[in-house]
């Protein structure tokens, strides 16, 4: 099962991604946590994003279609994986298409997570996240058992430098803009799911389950 996670910032697509890929037995590929482990150990790749997220701005297509695409190539992908936060351009799900064609695969499931964008603002602003395994939290409607301790892993619990209210509100035009169109893109594939992401986390997680299967 190839599932990709679409949705605004803050819809919840790391919360339920974490969910789906216990459930489903599936890799969970978050593009975002893959640029913060690398800025994280300082490589060049990390060096170069940094750049880009600090001011809530997408990382360069030309960096990013490869990293996935050497990524789902790995063994544990072979039985399928699920992208939280690619593509995010179209340029990235044309590159991202032609990738699996020319493999004779494709794509099984594009989840839009639907969040009103006045619902996002306070989501990303409590906004807390495990360093070590990426499990999202939040201050009011989920906080860790153990204040700055992962429930999961036990790791530190900390708040993402882009989730400053200004840094925030880049990201939303920056989706609108450039992620937007994917919605778009993807309609009349037959693969596209909108997931009402308002409710509960509990109660979207249902609904995926119920689409999925
Ligand atoms: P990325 O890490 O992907 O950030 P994002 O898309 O902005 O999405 P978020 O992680 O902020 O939100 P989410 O939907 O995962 O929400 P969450 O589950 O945490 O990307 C970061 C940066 O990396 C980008 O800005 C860009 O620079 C770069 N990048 C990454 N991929 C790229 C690509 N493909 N191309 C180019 N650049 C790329 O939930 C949010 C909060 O809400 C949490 O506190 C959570 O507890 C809470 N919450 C979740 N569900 C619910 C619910 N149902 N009810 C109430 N609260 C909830
Ligand atoms: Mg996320």
């Amino acid at each position: 099962m190839r599932i990709v996670l679409l949705g605004p910032p803050g819809a919840g697509k790391g919360t339920q991604a974490v969910r789906i890929a216990e459930k489903y037995a599936v890799p969970h590929i978050s593009t975002g946590d893959i640029f913060r482990a690398n800025v994280k150990e300082g490589t060049p790749l990390g060096l170069k994003a940094k750049e880009y997220m600090t001011k809530g701005l997408l990382v360069p297509d030309e960096l990013v279609c490869d990293l996935v695409e050497d990524r789902v190539s790995k063994e544990d992908c072979a039985n399928g994986y699920l992208l939280d936060g690619f593509p995010r351009t179209v340029f990235q799900a044309e590159h991202f298409d032609a990738f699996l064609k020319a493999k004779g695969e494709e794509i099984d499931y594009v989840l839009d997570i639907e969040v009103a964008e006045e619902q996002l603002l306070p989501r990303m602003i409590g906004r807390r996240v495990c360093r070590n395994c990426g499990k999202p939290y939040h201050v009011d409607f989920f906080p860790p058992k153990v204040e700055g301790v992962c429930d999961v892993c036990g790791g530190e619990v900390y708040q993402r430098d882009d989730d400053r209210e200004e840094t925030v509100k880049n990201r939303f035009r920056v989706y609108q803009e450039q992620t937007a169109p994917l919605i778009e893109y993807y309609t009349g594939s037959g693969k596209l799911a909108p997931i009402d992401g308002a409710k509960g986390q509990d109660e979207v997680f249902g609904e995926i389950c119920a689409l999925l299967g």
